[in-house]
């Protein structure tokens, strides 16, 4: 079946294209040969509800293997395994005869109150890019589409569907649109979705310089762009924006809206053709890439890849005495409700129907060969009685007492965090805090295993001999959890986002979640561990951290920069412990006599490497030269300053293993001069600068003359240099009164500015 051109429809059956049939379809012009497709989430499994639809998660829908969320998946640092999770992905909505998969969600977790930061990649832009990018290549391998979103700055849940993010021009190219354009270059997925909130005051639904300018004259985007489900403010503006497919379905209300204003000449149709033409080039990707896989789905080989790609997502923050890996003769007590019953996915539209659900507790009691005792420890449930809790508190710690080591699984129960509204605080409950003193009264040789989406405070970090952070693991997660605990599978995540000390040390704490509909990103550039470094703060566990049963070593570093001015780093890195591991080599930089504010160091590169015991491998990662870019207000573009970048390579944001300088070219500007230049400004310009020069000499006999006339211990230099060279005639005196008058500087500005041969 051939897909028709836009041209052969008519206006109402194009106008028709642009929003939805229902919850997850599209509109078929059945006269035409368009059919329907059908879109649905996502991110982290596929959740085709099997009738009606709701963007909660409430209804029922066809089983799927439910991955691990972006948290877990994200601190793998792996990009082949991001992209293999990817390609199962996409082969589960190929099964289904879907057609996008609504997903990845890539926005920066800016604060750790944000309820939905389980969906989210990372505090870092590096991190949220390439991952995304892996994604989507992985899901759209198998013949289907994803949806990039939300696009963009929609960091928090609190007042979503109409709160401004009120962001300055360089945090938001750097921080927050970062990932967004690393994804969009990189994997051109099928659609993007425009988030609910404003930027700037703008509705993203009907924001032209975000979905034309940016997206598409900037990025090269090639795709359609998605409202997020009720997204749409003014249909007929947010057309002409850039925002093609509004969804769920308005009723054809919307439809009708944009029929009428091509027919009063409000809107031009060309406008209405290249976003239907759109919706059109979407369906005849989904028709060609229909079938390309077939099921039925192959249940266990997805859940061996969900519980392979959970062990990966466990971060190791903390093994103090060799306490873990678990001997699998130990006498253990399994303490906390939920090894036995899961938190493996967050709230809200993103919930899967897992085709299985693997619990820690029957996992552990299946690889264990000695006793594991099991202990509830607390109670989840919204009432609970001062009894109830003593009574779960005592048999936990007589569990504890007579066990080699205690497991006490604590977190976030379900209700504290969830797509709709953000968390007040990051602690964990109290009971959970109450219960682990109890417990390590008992028992000393107690791990924790925390399952939560967003981070919580460790106030309990420097009692307990071992923490892993588990997150929202996925179906598989108890297996995977299991793995870890024993040593079947050495941890090898890494931290993608700071754990704090206390919420009030967070970068965002005091413009979060704003008020009045406004939320103002005060902390501009330092988001995450740019906050913390620059700010020299003491962290409960940095960026980028994550231990593992074994050790590695790493040598030297090289950098230099290549023909196409990235600059490659190369480093050995040795296994030098007993058994094989992983570990995430991240590279950052810096540029400690940049002219531009700037984080005290950013990540750039990174890479997953396995090694067995004793082996050394040289790892190259390359520094992008557009990575190294700031965004530049007065040019309103990318601009890479020149000078000597300091490389770090390192295990975590704050283990810096090896650092190396590299020269780096800077990109080629002069700034245009105007009245509103300085004089420090035109002094610096390579042709107004030596006239300028010529001038002081000329008629002060240089700036010796200059400090001649100030009063003593004047720098004069300093004084003069943030002087507009458009009000210096009004101060000139005596001889160079007339020497220094509006026709010079005009005729000094046209000089500067003219073409230079
Ligand atoms: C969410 C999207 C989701 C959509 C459809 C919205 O509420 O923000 O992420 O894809 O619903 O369920």
């Amino acid at each position: 079946m051939s897909i028709p051109d836009v041209t052969e429809l008519t206006l109402e059956e194009k106008a028709s294209l642009t929003s939805g049939a229902s919850f997850w379809y599209t509109k078929p012009v059945e006269r035409a040969g368009v059919p329907a497709i059908m879109v649905t989430d996502g991110p982290h499994g596929l959740r085709k509800q099997r009738e009606g639809g709701d963007h909660l998660g409430i209804g029922d829908s066809v089983p799927a293997t439910c991955f691990p969320p972006a948290v877990g998946l994200g601190s793998s640092w792996d990009v082949d395994l991001v992209h293999r999770v990817g390609e199962a992905l996409g082969a589960e909505t190929s099964i289904e005869k879907v057609a996008v998969l609504l997903g990845p969600g890539i926005n920066i977790k800016r604060s750790p109150l944000c309820g939905r930061n389980f969906e989210y990649l990372s505090e870092d832009p590096i991190v949220s890019g390439v991952l995304g990018a892996a994604i989507v290549k992985g899901i759209q391998s198998r013949g289907v589409g994803t949806s990039l979103k939300h696009f963009a700055a929609n960091n928090q849940e609190h007042d979503r569907m109409r709160a401004s993010s009120d962001v300055d021009p360089r945090p938001l190219r750097e921080i927050y649109l970062r990932g967004f354009q690393r994804v969009v270059e990189d994997a051109q997925p099928w659609t993007v979705m425009c988030s609910y909130n404003r930027i700037n005051g703008v509705y993203a639904s009907e924001d032209p310089w975000l979905l034309t300018q940016v997206l598409r004259d900037e990025w090269g985007f090639e795709g359609l762009v998605v409202s997020d489900w009720g997204a749409v403010n003014e249909r007929v503006p947010g057309l002409a924006a850039g925002m093609d497919l509004e969804m769920p379905s308005s009723n054809g209300a919307t439809d009708a809206q944009i029929v009428a204003a091509v027919q009063d000449g409000s809107l031009d149709e060309q406008v209405l053709d290249v976003a239907a033409g759109r919706v059109l080039d979407l369906v005849r990707k989904a028709t060609e890439g229909a079938g390309a896989v077939e099921g039925p789905l192959d249940v266990d080989a997805h859940h061996a890849l969900a519980r392979e790609a959970a062990g990966r997502s466990i971060v190791l923050l903390k093994n103090e005495g060799g306490i873990l890996p678990l001997a699998t003769d130990a006498k253990i007590a399994v303490i906390g409700e939920f090894a036995e019953k899961p938190r493996y996915q967050g709230a809200g539209s993103s919930m899967i129907n897992p085709t299985r659900l693997d619990n820690a507790l029957d996992e552990i009691r299946a690889l264990a060969t000695g006793e594991v005792a099991y202990a509830r420890g607390f109670s989840n449930a919204l009432q609970v009685s001062a009894d109830e809790t003593q009574t779960l508190r005592d048999e936990a710690v007589a569990a504890a007492s007579g066990a080699d080591v205690a497991v006490v699984f604590l977190g976030l129960p379900a209700r504290l965090e969830s797509e709709g509204y953000d968390r007040n605080d990051i602690d964990l409950p109290a009971e959970q805090r109450e219960l682990l003193d109890a417990v390590l009264a008992a028992n000393t040789n107690t791990v924790v295993v925390l399952s939560n989406g967003g981070v919580v405070a460790l106030p309990f970090a420097d009692r307990v001999p071992a923490i892993l952070e588990a997150w929202l693991l996925g179906q598989a997660g108890g297996g995977a959890t299991a793995d870890v605990l024993f040593g079947e599978v050495n941890p090898s995540a890494k931290l993608t986002e700071t754990i704090p000390v206390r919420l009030e040390d967070s970068p965002a704490f005091l413009d979060f979640p704003g008020e009045f509909s406004h939320v103002r990103y005060g902390e501009g550039l330092f988001v995450g561990y740019r906050w913390y470094d620059a700010r020299r703060m003491q962290v409960a566990f940095p960026f980028g951290h994550g231990l593992s049963y074994t050790t590695f070593s790493y040598a030297d570093a090289a950098a230099t920069v290549n023909a196409d001015g990235d600059i490659e780093v190369t480093v050995a890195v040795t296994n030098t412990g007993a058994r094989a591991g992983r570990e995430v080599v991240q590279v950052y930089t810096s540029l400690p006599a940049g002219k531009v504010q700037r984080p005290v160091r950013e990540l750039k590169a990174f890479a997953s490497v396995a090694l067995e015991p004793g082996q050394t491998r040289d790892v190259t990662l390359t520094v992008r030269r557009k990575d190294l870019a700031y965004w530049d207000i007065r040019v309103d573009g990318w601009l890479v300053e020149g000078g000597e970048y300091v490389v770090d390579v390192a295990a975590s944001s704050r283990d810096i293993r090896s650092s190396v300088s590299v020269e780096v070219a800077g990109d080629e500007f002069t700034l245009p001069l105007s009245r509103t230049s300085s004089i420090g400004e035109a002094m610096a310009h390579p042709v107004a600068g030596p006239i300028v020069q010529a001038a002081i000499a000329q008629m002060m006999g240089g700036m010796e003359g200059v400090e001649a006339v100030m009063p003593e211990g004047v720098d004069a230099t300093k004084m003069l240099e943030s002087f507009p060279i458009g009000r210096v005639g009004m101060f000139a005196q005596g001889d160079s009164a007339g020497a220094v008058n509006p026709e010079m500087i005009d005729g000094l500005i046209a000089t500067a500015n003219a073409p230079q041969q």
